[in-house]
């Protein structure tokens, strides 16, 4: 990396206030998006990176309080109106673009009020990039929330340096064609403003490229696509995540003496699961599952228990609601269903769980189960395999994820198929030490190896790769 100045554009940016008992602070994520921008080896006379994001608070209380965020960063928020912001959020971004990407078609709830505060909301955060913007400047925009910004940069500053990373599946184009063809057309024609776009598979990619081809009519060779003035390359960068940060917690004072308690209570077999609360992540078919083996295998009524955390999310929209119902039921007949006095199958909990909990039980528990019915990555996959200091555990994971890329060793299943998980269940459940400890020594080599550092990096690095052909073309 050399001096340029990155630009960071994300919905969310990596704060909140919190005001409690009249005192307001600052809480900084600690998301994978903020590592792996921090993790990066910026030359210490480059300037501060600038990160847009969608402000969650007033100007009043920027204005008052923006000096409690001091890092390493300078931090640019955009201000929208509520309708705006709720129609660009939860209307196209969540109820259009996150369940079609993810193949839930019959989620889609589209509005033409929702598209036209998704264009507003990009014009916005397009106006502010195109203000902030200096010669040479390296702008790194995220997620599906701005597959038009692409584009719109680039019509007002032609020779930007744009890079985009799409953090969910780019579905098939079947899927996509079920979007009238004005509005994916759009959407691709936004992306193709950049001068990289990046996946976290080599499958998305493709989908990609071929949309461009099928909808718009555009050949691409080697993975570029000539739009034009501007050469488009992709590629695909499976995110990681800060390796060492999990590894090491697994020892730390707190993590040890949470995982004693968690043992304690449990002593018997444990299964865990962690994930937002959300329709892709298969959590009411791993319940299933669960009631198949239990169903099937009665020997193991008594010893075993699931833990199954819900962080709450997105509890605006309708679907998350109902699902949050849908799980409450289902864990409560479940429980009803093969529960007795001194013992329950699942342990539920719906709140977000502190750092050291999240790694007292991904280190406690004999078995992680992550299902999703579709996952663009999955890092919980990989910060269990992370965390496992002791090489022991065993990861069922679903091949609907793109980790499941990586992680060939785990216990890999079709989540819609219970009777499929439940017999993995079973083998995990009897599976030796010694076969543990292979399946988890070949995993951490590969999620130590590609981490979330070495993932920004090659993506910034490729990035400017465009950047140097682009000016070498201009002189020439
Ligand atoms: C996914 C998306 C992110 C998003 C996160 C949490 O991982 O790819 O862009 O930030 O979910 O969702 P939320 O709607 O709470 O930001």
């Amino acid at each position: 990396m050399n001096d340029n100045r990155l630009l960071i554009i994300s919905y969310r940016l990596p704060f909140s206030f919190k005001t409690e008992n009249r005192v307001t602070s600052v809480k900084q994520s600690a998301g994978g998006l903020v590592t792996a921008v921090k993790s990066l080896d910026l030359p210490a006379s480059a300037p501060k990176p600038v990160w847009v994001g969608c402000a969650d608070f007033s100007p009043r209380v920027w204005e008052k309080y923006k000096h409690l965020v001091n890092d390493d960063f300078e931090y640019v928020p955009v201000f929208l109106d509520k309708t705006t912001n709720k129609g660009f959020y939860n209307g196209f971004s969540n109820s259009v673009l996150w369940p079609l990407f993810h193949y839930f078609p019959s989620y889609v709830d589209y509005h033409d009020e929702d598209l036209n505060a998704y264009q507003a909301a990009n014009q916005a955060v397009c106006d502010k990039v195109v203000e902030l913007l200096q010669p040479d400047d390296l702008i790194w925009v995220h997620d599906y929330h701005f597959l038009p910004l692409p584009m719109l940069i680039r019509q007002n500053k032609p020779s930007a340096t744009i890079g985009f990373f799409l953090h969910i599946p780019f579905p098939s184009y079947e899927i996509l064609r079920l979007l009238p063809e004005k509005c994916r057309n759009y959407l691709l024609n936004g992306l193709l403003g950049a001068n990289l776009v990046g996946f976290h598979t080599t499958d998305y990619r493709v989908h990609f490229l071929r949309s461009a081809q099928l909808s718009l009519g555009l050949a691409h060779r080697l993975g570029t696509i000539e739009n034009g003035q501007t050469k488009v390359q992709t590629g695909a960068f499976p995110i990681g995540i800060n390796y060492n940060l999990f590894h090491d917690a697994a020892a730390d004072q707190a993590v040890v003496q949470e995982r004693l308690d968690l043992k304690r209570s449990y002593p018997d077999k444990l299964i865990f699961s962690v994930d937002r609360l959300d329709y892709t992540k298969g959590v009411m078919q791993r319940l299933d599952a669960l009631e198949a083996l239990l169903r099937q295998h009665s020997e193991w009524l008594g010893k075993l228990v699931f833990i199954l955390v819900v962080v709450p999310s997105r509890d605006q929209i309708q679907t998350y609601g109902e699902r949050k119902q849908m799980i409450e039921q289902a864990v409560g007949r479940i429980n009803g269903l093969f529960g007795t006095l001194t013992w329950l199958p699942i342990v539920y909990r719906y709140s977000d769980v502190t750092f050291s909990q999240l790694v007292a039980l991904y280190t406690a528990c004999d078995i992680a189960l992550i299902t999703p019915v579709r996952d663009g990555m999955n890092l919980v996959a990989k910060e269990f395999v992370a965390s496992r200091q002791d090489q022991q555990g065993v990861l069922i994971l679903s091949e609907l994820t793109g980790a499941a890329n990586e992680l060939g060793e785990a216990l890999l299943v079709n989540p819609l198929d219970e009777y499929e998980v439940a017999d993995q269940l079973l083998y995990a459940l009897a599976m030796s030490p010694d076969e543990q400890r292979q399946r988890m020594i070949t995993m951490q080599e590969r999620v130590a190896s590609y981490d979330v550092k070495q993932w920004a990096t090659d993506f910034i690095d490729a990035l400017l790769t465009t950047q140097q052909d682009e000016q070498a073309s201009r002189v020439i």
